[in-house]
This record gives structure tokens, C-alpha cells and sequence, in this order.
């Protein structure tokens, strides 16, 4: 595990939008795994900056989302499908049929699930970049005793509609429930890129990165993968600086 803490947030998009492009121009046809929430907001930007400066084309490219809100039609602007256009899709040359996200809006949401992980099965990830949440979850596999493996139907924890209330205008309005990408399809990926920003996550990222390998933090399952890269900017790797593990910590 390679972990880089960034001094500027700026800093840290560029480089993180720089892995993602260099992931297409050695495979023109990558498949990228995509994350949404505040973290990638900036690294989309980037690549979409990089893209057009150096003339990078996605037309190749196919996408798979993490999640999707159950209950949210794409049109809505709080639905990850909406937020993938706004932020990613409507600013490079990716055709819109080769972007993948689960349908929250699906009358049986099983047949939803195995619908998604066909897909995955068909085109195994070559690039998955994943935030993570205050309680350590990736997509939305929220801590518990038992995580699944492929993708499924996930109740969202108080602590994560309480935490993403920020983008609806009251927390009544957040939907309870995801379809999320499984642990095992995450792990499946051929690299990691795991980002985090932010003082109120420095605890979490320590945890997940140092911590014993628990379900009770899913992300502390990314230490059994062989290709993870972590970008932190300094408040989110602040615990891990005075860590003194054998960490293999760069700073930038
Ligand atoms: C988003 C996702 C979530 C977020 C996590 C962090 O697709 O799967 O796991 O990555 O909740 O969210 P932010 O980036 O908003 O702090």
C-alpha cells in the first residue's frame, strides 16, 4: 500500500486525476470503477482539465458507479447518476450507453442486483476509486458482523443519512436505503485508489489503514489488496504521521 499525504487539496486531485488518465491512455478501453460524495469532486474537475489539455479521449472507456440511491430517479439531482453527469459525464467524450450505475428506480431490485454484478463479472475493474465514510464504510457496505460480497440491496446507517442531510434540504428527504457494489466486487479491481480529506476523517484512515482487518471497518479490508494507493491530504493523514508503524508514508 502506497499512502501519499498531499499538502494541497489541489495538489492531491491533480495527482489523484493523473493515476485515473494515465489508467486510459495504457488502456484506451479501462475500465474505471467511480466513486461520488464531496471527495471526488475535485479530481473530477482535474481530469476533466487534464483530458482536455492533452487531448485524452474516453470514448474507449467504460464506467461502473459504486452506488446508487434507492428510490432516486436518475433525473433527480441528489441521484448519484445525476451528480456522475454533472461532475464527469457531460465534460468528456464518454458515451453515456458505457456508463454504469445501479438502478435505484428498478421494480425488483434483487434482479437489479444480479443484473450489475453480470456486468461487473463481464468487465473486471481496472481502476476503482473509492472515498470512505466517518464509519469506515466503501460504497455503501456499512460496518456489520457480515459484509456481502456482490452487489445488493443496503439499509444507509443514521450516521451516513445524517451525514450526507448536507445535500437534501432536510434529512426526512434522504433516501434509507442503496443498491452498493459488494465488498468482494470492490476488491476485485485490479488497483485501489482510496482518497480522504479532511480532520473528521484522520480517525477513520488511521483505523482503516492500521487497524486489525475487521467488517466492523470495512475499508480495513483494503489492507488484503495487493494495488492500493491512498491520497490524503495532511488533516485526513494527520493520525498517521505520528503513527510510528511501519507505514510506508510519502509526503508531497
Ligand atoms: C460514494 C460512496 C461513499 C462515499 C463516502 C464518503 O459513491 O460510495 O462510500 O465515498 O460516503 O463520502 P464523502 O466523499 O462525501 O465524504
Amino acid at each position: 500500500m502506497r499512502i501519499t499525504i498531499f499538502d494541497s487539496n489541489e495538489e492531491l486531485d491533480a495527482r489523484a486525476a493523473a493515476l485515473i488518465a494515465s489508467t486510459v491512455v495504457e488502456r484506451p478501453a479501462a475500465v474505471l470503477g467511480l466513486a461520488t460524495g464531496s471527495t471526488p469532486v475535485g479530481i473530477y474537475k482535474a481530469l476533466i482539465r487534464q483530458a482536455s489539455q492533452t487531448k485524452l479521449s474516453f470514448a474507449g472507456v467504460t464506467t461502473y458507479n459504486l452506488d446508487e440511491y434507492v428510490g432516486l430517479p436518475p433525473e433527480h439531482d441528489q441521484s448519484y447518476a445525476y451528480y456522475m453527469k454533472q461532475q464527469l459525464f457531460d465534460h468528456i467524450d464518454i458515451p453515456l450507453e458505457q456508463t454504469h450505475l445501479p438502478n435505484g428506480m428498478a421494480t425488483d431490485l434483487a434482479a437489479e442486483c444480479v443484473r450489475y454484478d453480470r456486468m461487473l463479472a463481464s468487465q473486471p475493474i481496472d481502476l476503482q476509486l473509492l472515498g470512505v465514510g466517518h464509519n469506515g464504510h466503501i460504497g455503501f457496505n456499512e460496518p456489520a458482523e457480515a459484509l456481502v460480497g456482490g452487489t445488493h440491496v443496503t439499509d444507509l446507517e443514521p450516521a451516513t443519512i445524517a451525514a450526507n442531510a448536507r445535500f437534501f434540504e432536510r434529512e426526512e428527504l434522504v433516501p434509507r436505503q442503496a443498491i452498493t457494489m459488494g465488498v468482494a466486487s470492490i476488491l476485485k479491481a485490479r488497483q485501489i485508489l482510496l482518497v480522504a480529506r479532511g480532520a473528521d476523517k484522520a480517525q477513520i484512515v488511521k483505523q482503516a489503514l492500521t487497524g486489525p482487518i475487521s467488517t466492523a471497518c470495512p475499508a480495513s479490508l483494503l489492507q488484503t489488496h495487493a494495488h492500493v494507493t491512498v491520497m490524503l491530504d495532511k488533516e485526513a493523514g494527520k493520525e498517521l504521521m505520528s503513527d510510528d508503524s511501519a507505514l510506508h508514508l510519502v509526503y508531497s
